[in-house]
């Protein structure tokens, strides 16, 4: 492991201070107080070991990738490569080429519903989604469907925002071709049994295709232990740069696959009579890709491998445990999304005060939270509201924050009382 690319904290006994030390930006203030950041399902922070191989690499290393001899065009594909193999070890994928990097989750989901989708989904096949999909894992599907006549079938979830898998088998039938589930819920959190449902899908020979932009960055994810045949996260998310993000795929199915994009890179030889398309993953990354995003997030992947996914997600669930203990004890607070099994993303709504009053009034007091539909508008139609006020954590937030968050709602209801 590059050793730039550690985290100043690497002992079992987590300590966020140190941690916080790292990054740059939870240093600063907001409106005069100290930043409290807590719209982290959004966007996440990067630290200084990312933020520093970043600069390492368009100071000394950067070219054009796959496409000359000179040293700085082999450092750079040596480095961007390298990085496939971090993201391949991070979500233990058997194999780097089953690594694709794309801009984001939103351009994974959309490679497959084009790569896939366009070239084995017909008028009459079906695909089953669920209505806590953010929708960027609806909207593609919709325009599949539109496109081909396919249908979409949707699973419903109970009033603590979990998925109703007792209606999960019924929806399956012969024109059953492609299942999509997000692995935790952007708007919820709730944390979905994807790991059955990908057993009870493929026993009916139906691929499925995971959302982990909200799981990537708070659990281990092994994709050989969910056997999922298709994952999508972003790096925004995981302390990475924006603009980067992977598709991991079963080798077998992306060979299988069209591109989506044309363009250089991806082909092994081109005529006007035809095109020979290159081999997975190249066949996928058209165009000169995001270079140093790519290798930023395999520092970022670095960097949160040596905390640990584990301690990250035990860190969490102790946040989530002493936030939602607090809201719980809110008179007017409404906790939308109450699974059992939840990540730490807390939306709710208080009493006759407006979400967007809710965030602004947090944000003088230097607390950042989403406010609104969170891209998961059947989300707010199943709960009947029109948007939420939504603090999600990551394992650099403190119990201080979480005092800070109740503290700020406090003054909120006061100021509307
Ligand atoms: N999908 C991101 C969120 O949930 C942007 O806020």
């Amino acid at each position: 492991m590059n050793a730039r690319a550690e985290p100043t904290h690497v002992t079992p006994a987590f300590d966020v201070e140190r941690v916080r030390a790292d990054f740059p930006i939870l240093q600063i203030e907001v409106e005069g107080k100290p930043l409290v950041y807590l719209d982290n399902a959004a966007s996440s922070q990067m630290p200084q070991q990312v933020i520093d191989r970043l600069v390492r690499y368009q100071s000394t290393e950067h070219a054009n990738i796959h496409r000359a001899v000179h040293t700085l065009s082999e450092r750079a594909t040596a480095a961007y490569e390298e990085a496939r193999a971090k993201l391949q070890r991070f979500i233990n994928a058997p194999d780097a080429r089953e690594v694709i990097f794309t801009s984001g989750t939103t351009e994974a989901i959309n490679l497959v519903m084009h790569g896939y989708g366009r070239k084995f989904i017909k008028a009459g096949d079906e695909i089953i989604l669920t209505t806590l999909e953010h929708h960027s894992n609806i909207v593609p599907w919709q325009m599949l469907a539109e496109e081909t006549g396919a249908i979409l079938r949707v699973l419903p979830i109970n009033d603590a925002g979990e998925l109703c898998l007792d209606q999960f088998e019924p929806l399956f039938n012969a024109h059953t071709k492609l299942v999509g589930v997000s692995h935790v819920s952007n708007a919820l959190g709730s944390i979905n049994p994807v790991r059955q449902m990908i057993a009870l899908a493929h026993a009916r020979g139906v691929p499925v295709l995971v959302d982990g932009a909200q799981a990537a960055p708070h659990m281990p994810v092994d994709v050989q232990d969910l056997e999922c045949d298709f994952y999508a996260f972003s790096g925004h998310k995981l302390c990475g740069p924006t603009g980067i993000g992977v598709l991991y795929g079963k080798a077998a199915l992306l060979e299988k696959m069209q591109p989506f994009k044309g363009g250089g890179d991806m082909i092994l030889s081109v005529s006007f009579e035809k095109t020979i398309y290159n081999t997975i993953p190249y066949k996928f990354e058209a165009g000169t890709p995001p270079i140093a995003a790519a290798i930023g997030l395999g520092a970022a992947v670095d960097y949160l491998s040596a905390i640990g996914m584990d301690t990250i997600a035990r860190h969490e669930h102790a946040l989530l445990q002493y936030a939602t203990a607090q809201l719980n004890d809110l008179p007017g607070l409404r906790l939308i999304g109450t699974a059992e099994n939840k990540a730490a993303v807390l939306s709710f709504t208080l009493d006759g005060i407006h979400p967007h009053d809710v965030g602004t009034l947090l944000n003088q007091d230097g607390i950042a939270v989403r406010t609104g539909h969170h891209c998961a508008q059947p989300v707010m139609a199943r709960f009947k509201v029109p948007a939420t006020t939504r603090a999600s954590f990551a394992f650099y937030n403190s119990m201080a924050e979480v005092d800070a968050l109740i503290a700020g709602i406090r003054s909120v209801q006061k100021v509307f009382a």
